[in-house]
């Protein structure tokens, strides 16, 4: 293959980490007999400091002239006083909307290595987690009517939850398809005793699951599952949502793997194009002192591998050879534990190398 790839590489730890993400991705490539070439991109605080904007169009052009994008992260302290369209998230969600990019596939596993880092009681952690949340990334609330006005009792402000039968369709099928290749469960989350828009949720999801009668489907309310994911995380394997709930239960679904410094993502849309990203932030408190762990931005790749490019092969490699460096009881900061080796984040990125070459 000869690919075209933009890397942003964003604020904080994320030029650290795309950096490494990037070296792993080129190690593969040549190993197994791929051109591509990398096309540096600014977005976010990055964009800000010398462009005055979030998301220049240039960025733009780089990414919709590429095969995929691969990013860091955005956002730090700096820019935390701007106005909402003029702070660094702006440039994540223009990248979503403008590059058609709905569907936001963020696995969460526990990883056998690192079960004790599980924040869990042990009987939880030890019945496995190995989660898919799949989130519609460019509707509902993120993307609805939103103002402000003045009322007797003072400004009031409003934002709006709207999805159109589309919408839900086409993010569903991409949670049914994945639910093919995993564990054929589909859990949809909504608040449909409450919102409307959860009611067409709802009966959407409920009819594309007829084209997949070997996929079962349950119905979660939001409140349940934020509930049901402490207390018995077994039960899952994909979960389906809206942008809002999705964003607010995946990162809840990290966090009990324990390893939010492990663990990558993906966003896609109708062609084979996404954007893969760890789904860690920014984490400007430890930029610059080389401890971010690499290791989800280099899984990213390995997504990225999968997803847009069918390099089943190439993308087991990289997730074998991350689980081998693992396996010897290399560790960074983040996830270290007594009696493991630890390493800072390019010590990782240069033990995976090593494994891959
Ligand atoms: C995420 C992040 C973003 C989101 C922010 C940074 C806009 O939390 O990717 O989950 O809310 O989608
Ligand atoms: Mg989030």
């Amino acid at each position: 293959m000869n690919l075209n790839l933009a890397v942003i590489p964003g604020d904080g730890i994320g030029p650290e980490v795309t950096a490494q993400a990037v070296n792993v991705a080129k190690a593969v490539f040549k190993k197994f007999g791929h051109e591509a070439s990398f096309t540096e991109a600014l977005a976010g605080g990055a964009a800000i400091d010398r462009f005055q904007i979030p998301l220049p169009k240039e960025t733009l052009d780089v990414c919709r002239s590429s095969d995929s994008v691969i990013l860091g992260a955005v956002g730090g302290w700096k820019w935390d006083t701007l106005p909402g369209d003029l702070r660094p998230e702006r440039a994540l969600l223009g990248l979503r909307s403008e590059l058609g990019l709905y569907a936001n596939l963020r696995p969460a596993k526990l990883f056998s290595a690192l079960k004790g880092a599980c924040p869990l009681r042990e009987d939880i952690a030890s019945a496995g987690i190995d989660i898919l949340v799949v989130r519609e990334l460019t509707g509902g609330l993120y993307f609805g009517d939103r103002g402000r006005k003045q009322t007797d009792q003072g400004q009031a402000a409003w934002d709006t939850e709207q999805y159109s039968v589309l919408e839900v369709k086409r993010i569903a099928v991409s949670a049914f398809e994945a639910a093919l290749k995993r564990r054929k469960k589909v859990t949809s989350v909504d608040k449909a005793n409450v919102l409307e828009s959860s009611r067409l949720w709802r009966e959407v999801v409920t009819d594309v699951a007829k084209s997949y009668p070997s996929v079962s489907l349950s119905h979660l309310y939001v409140d349940n599952a934020s509930m049901q994911l402490v207390k018995d995380p077994a039960q899952f394997d994909i979960l389906l949502s809206t942008n809002m709930f999705g964003d607010i239960l995946s990162d809840e679904a990290s966090q009990i793997t324990g390893s939010i410094g492990m663990l990558p993502s993906a966003s896609l849309g109708s062609s084979g194009f996404g954007m893969y990203e760890p789904i860690h932030g920014s984490a400007p408190d430890i930029a610059g002192k080389d401890l971010a762990n690499p290791i989800a931005a280099i899984l990213s790749v390995a997504m990225m591998l999968r997803h847009s490019f069918a390099l089943e092969e190439e993308a087991a490699f990289i997730e074998t050879s991350v689980e081998k460096v693992l396996a010897e009881g290399w560790r960074t900061a983040d996830i270290h534990s007594p009696g493991m080796k630890k390493v800072p984040g390019s010590g990782m990125g240069e033990l995976i190398l090593k494994e891959l070459e």
